[in-house]
């Protein structure tokens, strides 16, 4: 059969068309893939962001109302040397309360004694060494002790920076020392 050339035109206008209709349908087929897949993309990397855990772990073998200790009040202003001769917790120590300077110093000036609940921890570092070795505990308790206006003194020293602390001394052989200081509330260390 012969065809014309004026029988063809329309012909090729009828696929052309088709041609292009199914081209830019794939295009757009294509671009919802593209943004589906972008989608989940993000939707992936946009999960939310949990917040820092910000509850204080104590150090391995410590009880869990010291934990945190560092962030409360520090009553010494620099570390405090090894005491020459010879130091009962020797190292380079800071001391803190779980009180703010207002409860403690409430105009300025600091009044003794320390209220009932109070907790005064002092971490030293040995000399040497970059980890805390040793922590010291007093712990204010109404009736525990009142000769000694009810203060109640434990001790932990650990070896290595992942070791657990262990209990190392107690009792009368730390409030005897600390009576020294009797007259303002055994606690050596005075806020500065
Ligand atoms: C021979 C005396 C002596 C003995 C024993 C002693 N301490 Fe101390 N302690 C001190 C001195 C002095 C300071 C302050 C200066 C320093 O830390 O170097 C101090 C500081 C502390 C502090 C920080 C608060 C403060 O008083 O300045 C704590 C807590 C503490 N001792 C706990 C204990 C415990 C617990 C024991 C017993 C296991 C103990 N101490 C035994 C002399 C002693």
């Amino acid at each position: 059969m012969k065809m014309h050339a004026r029988n063809l035109l329309p012909c090729l206008a009828v696929i052309m068309i088709t041609c292009l209709f199914f081209t830019a349908c794939a295009e757009k087929q294509l671009e919802e893939l593209i943004e589906q897949q972008e989608e989940g993309q993000t939707e992936t990397t946009s999960e939310p962001v949990q917040p820092e855990e910000t509850v204080a772990v104590p150090l391995p073998g410590l009880p869990d109302d010291v934990a945190g200790y560092t962030q409360w009040l520090k009553l010494n202003a620099e570390p405090i040397p090894p005491v020459p001769g010879g130091d009962p917790h020797n190292g380079d120590k800071n001391v803190y309360v779980n009180k703010t300077r207002e409860d403690i110093a409430p105009n300025g000036e600091q009044q003794f004694p320390y209220p009932d609940g109070s907790i005064v921890v002092k971490e030293a570092y040995r000399p040497g060494k970059d980890f805390v070795g040793l922590i010291a505990i007093m712990r204010k308790k109404a009736g525990v002790d009142p000769d000694h206006n009810d203060w109640e003194f434990i001790e932990y020293v650990r070896n290595a920076a992942d070791a657990e602390f262990r209990v190392i001394a107690e009792g009368g052989i730390c409030s005897g020392c600390h009576a020294r200081v009797e007259d303002i509330d055994y606690v050596f260390t005075e806020l500065e």
